[in-house]
């Protein structure tokens, strides 16, 4: 056994869940009056409500001993404080440097880094402003219409999510496209609406070596190059990389480059020149406002005691969730349409971050680990897969993410929305019984055999827990605070459950095996592959190569 699953904590925590797991959430409000009060919390406008999940005072207490025990606070600090806390690739974790907006100097290995940061920022502002300008023109003198950004996981993910959320700021004169996938399908229907003349392409890779990204920025390369000729390059290509000597083998200048470092992880990198689509969508002081909503986060994860701090909170939750009652995934609910790719975005940042199985000291975990993350918007998801939610036989937690204020107004369509949303919250916390479920089909006419028939399909157990999470209004601000909400709470699971969150080795096997399949596909002659492979390779090749 591991210390974690020997420790106190997690002991009292076994033999309370063996209590907790018997009680429905009826009972839990039933039972205390001020249930809501005590299990909200709030930070500004942002307001939490954890009421829903299924826990009393004594599981939450248990819990923070828990944090106590797995040292969160302290790994907290040291992630402040530029200490090498990413084990296995030996650095520092500063996204949280990015969005520094306090003057404070953040040291790695003695250096203070804001120097750069800050040099990095103002060159992005000026080349945002350039474009969005029309100062900055194309090879033939065109304005830029049309950016489009070439990069795959933390280098899309983030910003494409960002961008879309923050529609109502972007203009329709300047259109921001991403491209991610290595199927030609994907640069292929972004490029057939597009007039190089107007078009500006950033590569964004932190390693400038991935494949997709490599791959897709040359086929971009010799589209322009052929309609526009190699002089144009410059005019249309920049570049986001820690790698200045790769990116300068690409054929792009050091002064198209924008860098970061690499105590930046990919999938948290939206804060750095990774936002570049950002600002040149929404505008530089866009960004900026993300970044204070980030920092305005951070503050309070660095600042406020435990039984209060929102990130840690919804750690401990989730850590009861998935340890202790045993559900295997969580559900993201955005009942805001602008956040239609936060589910995407999450799912990268915490089961790359989260999704492992040996322990930073290197020993295999026993208990487990980061849960299966996804979701939809709703109205949309109540549509699809909500039965499962109401009526199937899986624990599923979701998080319920809510504006109280439209950016858009328009009708009574926002209320309708709201109308739904505490629907949903309540129906999968309280269901309905056997009792009320009678009741309705007596008042509808039924009864007798047909009435015994129709029960056991109108029935609801209820129980799922939820936790629910309103802000004013969808602003770079509030969303900037909400994804660093999410990103500390991945930091909290990820110390309670000792892994190290910020390497991703598990993505390496694929790649090398696809790198050792391809010439087989390129007809060379490749010997070692599993019968498996070989298989369906001969299948493909018989089709059409
Ligand atoms: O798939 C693994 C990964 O390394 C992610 O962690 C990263 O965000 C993505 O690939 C892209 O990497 P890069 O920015 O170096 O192209």
């Amino acid at each position: 056994m591991t210390e974690l699953t020997q420790g106190k904590a997690w002991q009292n925590l076994e033999v309370h869940a063996l209590k907790q797991r018997g009680r429905h959430l009826r009972e839990l409000f039933g039972a205390d009056a001020r249930r809501f009060e005590r299990f909200t919390f709030g930070l500004d406008d942002l307001f939490v409500d954890f009421s829903k999940q299924r826990v009393t005072g004594e599981t939450m207490h248990l819990l923070h001993a828990l944090a106590v025990e797995t040292g969160v606070e302290a790994h907290r600090d040291s992630m402040f404080a530029g200490q090498h806390i990413n084990t296995t690739e030996n650095r520092a974790v500063l996204h949280v440097a990015l969005r520094n907006r306090s003057g404070r100097p953040i040291y790695v290995d003695g250096t203070d880094v804001m120097p750069e940061v800050h040099a990095v920022l103002t060159r992005l502002d000026h080349f945002t402003r350039e474009v969005r300008d029309g100062v900055w023109r194309g090879a033939t003198g065109e304005r830029v219409t049309d950016v489009v950004n070439i990069g795959i996981g933390g280098s899309d993910l983030g910003p494409a999510m960002v961008v879309d959320a923050l529609w109502p700021y972007t203009r329709p004169e300047l259109r921001t496209h991403f491209v991610s996938n290595v199927d030609d399908s994907h640069l292929a229907r972004v490029l057939r609406d597009l007039e190089p003349e107007r078009t500006l392409f950033v590569v964004a890779s932190k390693t400038f070596t991935t494949e997709e990204t490599m791959t897709n920025a040359r086929s971009a390369r010799d589209w322009l190059v052929t309609r526009l000729g190699e002089a144009a390059v410059g005019k249309h290509f920049v570049a986001v990389s820690t790698n200045a000597e790769a990116v300068g083998g690409f054929g792009i200048d050091h002064d198209r480059m924008f860098g970061f470092w690499d105590w930046v992880g990919g999938r948290y990198s939206l804060w750095s020149a990774i936002g570049l689509p950002i600002a040149l969508g929404c505008g530089f002081d866009r960004f900026t406002q993300l970044l204070d909503g980030a920092h305005a986060m951070d503050e309070h994860f660095r600042t406020a005691p435990m039984d209060s701090n929102l990130p840690i909170l919804m750690g401990l939750v989730g850590v009861w969730n998935r340890n202790f009652l045993g559900a295997v995934c969580q559900a993201i609910l955005p009942y805001d349409q602008r956040l239609q790719r936060f589910a995407a975005y999450l799912q990268q940042a915490d089961m790359e971050s989260n999704g492992k199985s040996a322990r930073r000291d290197g020993r295999r975990v026993d208990y487990t680990t980061g849960p299966i993350v996804w979701g939809e918007p709703g109205t949309n998801a109540q549509h699809s897969f909500f039965q499962l939610l109401h009526q199937g036989t899986e624990l599923i937690p979701a998080d319920f993410i809510v504006a109280a204020r439209s950016g858009t107004a328009l009708g009574d369509h926002h209320q309708r929305l709201l109308a739904n949303f505490l629907a949903q919250t309540e129906a999968l916390a309280f269901g309905k019984t056997p009792e009320e479920a009678r009741h309705e089909l007596e008042a509808q006419g039924f009864m007798g055999d047909e009435l015994e028939a129709l029960l056991p399909h109108k029935l609801f157990s209820g129980n799922q827990p939820t936790t629910s999470i309103i802000y004013d209004e969808l602003t770079p601000y509030s969303l900037g605070r909400l994804i660093a909400l999410y990103e500390h709470k991945i930091f909290v699971q990820g110390q309670i459950w000792g892994l190290n969150s910020f390497d991703q080795w598990g993505v390496e096997l694929g790649k090398q095996l696809a790198k050792r399949i391809l010439p087989a596909l390129q007809g060379a002659t490749v010997t070692d592959l599993p019968p498996a492979t070989e298989g369906l390779l001969e299948v493909l090749k018989n089709r059409h190569i």
